[in-house]
């Protein structure tokens, strides 16, 4: 009951967080690259196909996408799919889900095999060099997990530890800045177990993402420093120069942040994963 509100309320705050801190430098500005001079539309414009709004994510990071037995768009759940649902129906569109991995994601989007990406995709300026982002509409930050009984207390003490990041994550671009070895995995389950065997002292992931994590395994706990580990800012990344779409997910967006609706999906969905 008590972890229940205290991860809610950790969900909560992050949702509402607008500011960003420095340190383990990823992401610029919150400039969507949607700053070209009018009438000079490039020729990227992706055709948004038919009644279909066709998004791409890695249904592996709860409680932002995860599959269930019955999730908002098919077997596709989690604050993501909501918001991408949500998109697609104001826009009299179906959403669709193309689920593949992480590192996938912008090239299928370049490629046009996917309208969108909607994945808990921190914007980095690396990212925006290849496509453009949406207004953000969640804040997170890298957060370490280890046992319970560990001494790590902050990012320094990691140095000469093992150390487990996900494969494209930003958690592992963190660790190359800070110049920190590390071992990466495929998912964040597979990393986690590691931890729980013991064989690695400590996995790096986005906050929200490892308070699930934590309260599906016994004995992990949470060690943050905000010194260490800036806020990050989610958002929808679509095609370089698709105007036209991302136009529509920023009205959405924005409409949503405005009246509440992001903010009582992330309290849902954290009430529903520390069950
Ligand atoms: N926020 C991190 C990043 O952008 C991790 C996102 C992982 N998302 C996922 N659906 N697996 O790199």
């Amino acid at each position: 009951m008590k972890k229940t509100t205290k991860l809610a309320a950790l969900l909560l705050s992050a949702a509402m967080l607008v500011s960003m801190f420095t340190a383990c430098g990823n992401s610029g500005s919150a400039d969507n690259g949607n700053s070209q001079a009018a009438g000079q539309s490039s020729a990227a414009q992706a055709p948004a196909a038919g009644s279909e709004l066709k998004f791409g994510t890695n249904a592996e990071f709860p409680p932002f996408e995860f599959v269930t037995a019955n999730g908002v768009i098919g077997q596709y759940d989690g604050i993501d799919m909501a918001i991408a649902k949500q998109i697609a129906e104001e826009n009299g569109k179906t959403a669709v889900i193309e689920n593949m991995e992480f590192d996938s994601l912008l090239v299928a989007l370049q490629n046009g095999q996917i309208d969108a990406v909607i994945a808990g995709m921190t914007v980095t300026d690396e990212r925006k060099e290849s496509v453009d982002f949406s207004t953000p509409y969640y804040t997170a930050t890298q957060v370490m997990i280890v046992k319970e009984d560990s001494d790590i207390a902050k990012a320094s003490d990691i140095a000469d530890k093992k150390i487990c990041v996900i494969q494209g994550y930003t958690g592992q671009t963190c660790m190359d800045e800070m110049g920190y070895p590390y071992e990466a995995f495929k998912k964040g389950t597979e990393a986690i177990m590691e931890l729980v065997n013991g064989k690695c002292d400590v996995v790096v992931i986005d906050s929200a993402t490892a308070a699930k994590y934590v309260s599906d395994n016994a004995g992990l706990k949470i060690v943050e420093d905000p010194t260490a580990f800036e806020g990050e800012e989610y958002a929808i990344a679509v095609q370089k120069g698709n105007t036209e779409l991302l136009n529509m997910i920023n009205t959405a967006i924005e409409k949503k942040l405005a009246d509440g609706t992001i903010s009582a999906l992330a309290a849902q969905y954290a009430e529903a994963a520390a069950e």
